[in-house]
């Protein structure tokens, strides 16, 4: 993968994060990812690449950008496989919460797996826990080996898990085998990623969502050395036959590591919209508009945290100015003296 482009690419989550950053707290979810969408596909554009989204924002008949297929890049220079998910927690961004996130990943063309907008049932761990994970395996089991690897008690243990009702027997498992969980309402990429990290106290990543979302923490633990598993799961046949012809072989066999990103030529890449312990949201200050984001190659191993001061308009701008003319129109007039 080339250094430059890799670097490039912070653009493109920068410019993501900063258009849905003016709809933080807005209770808009969809104009949200809608602006998300749009800077993140114009920053593509600008750059040198031939790129095809093969993790996207949905099908191209319910998509209308930055769907599974469509073209990105000038069309010209290294052909790449791309994933996205230009809003990752649109919910949290609607709500002001935290740890929203711009993210995209890379890798040479048929290297980061082509599947349909579906769920995944997941298992992550850090560095430390790797190759002690096998989602095959009870709870218990995944618990006890995670535990051993990290010199631990499972009591010690934290299983960060998406609180959905589908988790309703997955959470009781943990608990049964004596782990504490941390709940949280969205956000699995990172959470998938907080594993790696000591500072998050968080040990594993259990639970199902979304398949994107699978595939782009699969990137990020590829260069942080961590280990994850998935298994696709399906919401209607359809899916699964989709699945089937996008080439995955078996759609319901085990996805290791390096079936979800395969080789050690990808690279992720974050911006921060809200805060999170990974990243910072975007701040507007005096001295410009103010980014955190965080760029990996998995090649050299190397994990960059930029922090960037931007001074640029976009077409997020626009939207901008248009919600202050809006806000205005429909603001009360001020009562009279
Ligand atoms: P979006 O922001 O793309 O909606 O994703 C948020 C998220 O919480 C993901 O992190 C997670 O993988 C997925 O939704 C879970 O899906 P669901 O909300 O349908 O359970």
């Amino acid at each position: 993968m080339d250094h430059n482009l890799a670097l490039d690419f912070v653009r493109v989550t920068e410019a993501a994060a900063y258009a849905s950053a003016h709809w933080v707290g807005r209770g808009d979810n969809m104009a949200a990812d809608q602006a998300a969408v749009t800077a993140m596909r114009d920053a593509f554009n600008s750059l040198e690449f031939k790129g095809e989204i093969v993790i996207g924002e949905g099908e191209r008949d319910e998509a209308p950008m930055l769907y599974i297929g469509e073209s990105v890049g000038s069309g010209k220079g290294r052909e790449l496989d791309i994933a996205v998910d230009p809003l990752e927690g649109t919910n949290i961004c609607a709500k002001g919460g935290i740890n929203a996130i711009a993210v995209m990943a890379a890798g040479p063309k048929g290297t980061l797996l082509k599947a349909p907008d579906t769920y995944m049932d997941k298992i992550a761990v850090g560095p430390k826990a790797k190759g002690a994970i096998d989602i095959n395996a009870s709870v218990q089991d995944n618990i006890y080996a995670v535990a051993d690897k990290l010199d631990k008690d499972p009591e010690e243990l934290t299983v960060i898990i998406l609180e959905r009702d589908r988790h309703k027997d997955l959470i009781h498992q943990v608990r049964h085998a004596g782990s504490r969980i941390r709940l949280i309402g969205d956000g699995d990429v990172s959470a998938a990623i907080s594993t790696v990290f000591d500072y998050s106290g968080i040990d594993m990543l259990l639970g199902i969502g979304g398949a994107p979302e699978g595939v782009l923490a699969a990137a990020a633990l590829k260069t942080l050395d961590g280990d994850m598993q998935g298994i696709l799961k399906y919401r209607k046949p359809e899916e699964r036959e989709r699945a089937i012809n996008m080439g995955i072989g078996d759609p319901d066999r085990v996805l290791k590591l390096d079936d979800l990103v395969h080789g050690d030529k990808s690279m992720f890449v974050a911006t921060g919209v809200t805060d999170g312990p990974l990243l910072k949201g975007v701040r507007f200050t005096d001295n410009g508009t103010v980014t955190s984001s965080v760029a990996m190659r998995a090649q050299s191993g190397t994990v960059r945290f930029i922090e960037s001061q931007h001074h640029f308009k976009s077409t997020a701008d626009e939207w901008w100015h248009k919600i202050k003319e809006d806000n205005k129109h429909n603001a009360k007039p001020k009562a009279a003296k």
